[in-house]
């Protein structure tokens, strides 16, 4: 998959930006605070509709303004496409693939698939559950349009039901509803089941090794999925981790009603990182933490390439500097082969980047 060109209007802070890059390496550098960061957030955002740093999309419309538009020439899947997404303020976002209107963010990651690695990506290591849990479901939404109906339908469900076990007491009739909301999150949440322990089982196969390769041999790296108790296979078929969700619902309705809290279902889910048989999480050091975090990302990378038969677009947000010289050999050799984007600072020599482009943006423009 290849970003052959971007235009960018009022998006951050880009009065208007015009690019075409290569397809092979893009090397974007310059000052603090210019635009390179905005500039792989651009790109990602043609692929998930979302940005790894923003929680609203009006924060990417440029202050002062009210609508942004990003618009880019991608070839992928063996074709051309020309993507654009109009940002505004106060009505909803538009995307659109060769003028026809999408109606999800699935659509994009139909036609686009980008996996960035930013320097705040060391949370997915040191972090609670919800940054791994965040990093699983992105990467199976690119992948699979039904994960990402059951994750929304699932989130829905789940403000409700908070909804009912937090009003109770005051409102009793609530209740009538609690048993429906129940069953169907379990419902939803065993096909969630499935998919994340399938798609563990991949990181499983690919992680490792990967990360054997970066510590020079040094360190062993294992995964494993940690979900609702009482589910003793998450790779068996949904009808029956539904039957297990709904036996550990049961034993916990009383508690859920007394805390007010949900406690049960894959809203608690972990991906457990262990390092030469310890937790990756209490233990790592920074440097171990990049490596493992850089790997899942990179493994990431490669079940993409094997579910679509084409590399995704890697975005690499300032983090080849911090690493040494041996290790970035690695990561050099590791992504041949696809479309990479990497931003450095204006002194930072990166050198071994073989064929590709290089970019100076000072003050949101193309220098
Ligand atoms: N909505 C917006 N409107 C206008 N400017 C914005 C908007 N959002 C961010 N900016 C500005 O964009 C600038 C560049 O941000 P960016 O994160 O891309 O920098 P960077 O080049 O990656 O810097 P660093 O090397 O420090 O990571 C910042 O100064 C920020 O204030
Ligand atoms: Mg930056």
């Amino acid at each position: 998959m290849i970003v052959k060109r971007i235009t960018l209007d009022f998006f951050r802070n880009y009065l208007h930006l015009e690019c075409a890059f290569s397809p092979a390496t893009n090397v974007i550098y310059g000052e603090n605070a210019q635009g390179k960061t905005n500039l792989l957030e651009a790109v990602a955002y043609l692929s998930t509709a979302s940005s790894h740093r923003a929680r609203y999309d009006r924060e990417l419309i440029q202050l002062g303004v009210d609508s942004a538009w990003i618009q880019a020439e991608v070839f992928a899947r063996e074709r051309e496409f020309a993507l654009e997404a109009r940002l505004s303020r106060g009505t909803r976002r538009q995307l659109s693939a060769n003028g026809v209107r999408l109606k999800s963010a699935g659509e994009l990651s139909g036609v686009l698939n980008t996996v960035l690695f930013c320097p705040e990506d060391l949370s997915l290591i040191r972090d609670g559950a919800a940054a791994r849990r965040r990093f699983l479901d992105e990467c199976i939404c690119q992948l699979r349009p039904r994960y990402a109906m059951a994750l929304a339908e699932y989130k829905k469900l789940y403000e409700h039901k908070i909804r009912i076990l937090r009003d109770w007491t005051e409102k009793p009739s609530l209740l009538d509803a609690l048993d429906e909301f129940s069953l169907r999150m379990a419902q939803t949440g065993a096909v969630l089941i499935h998919y994340r322990a399938h798609f563990i089982r991949r990181l499983q196969e690919v992680v490792p090794p990967i990360h054997s390769d970066f510590s020079g041999g040094r360190e062993r790296l294992d995964l494993r999925y940690e979900t609702v108790k009482t589910v003793t296979d998450p790779e068996a078929p949904m009808r029956d981790i539904l039957s297990q969700l709904l036996e550990h619902q049961e034993s916990h309705r009383q508690a859920e009603l007394e805390s007010r809290q949900c406690l049960s279902g894959p809203h608690k889910d972990d991906l457990a990182v262990d390092l030469d048989g310890v937790s990756a999480k209490t233990y790592a050091s920074q440097g171990q933490t990049r490596t493992a975090a850089l790997s899942l990302k990179l493994g990431c990378r490669e079940i993409f390439f094997h579910d679509t038969g084409e590399w995704p677009v890697l975005l690499l947000d300032d983090v080849l500097s911090e690493l040494d010289h041996r290790r970035q050999e690695f990561v050099l050799n590791r992504i041949a082969g696809g479309q990479v984007f990497i931003t450095c600072c204006e002194d930072d020599r990166l050198e071994g980047l073989g064929e590709g482009s290089t970019f100076h943006i000072h003050n949101g423009r193309l220098v």
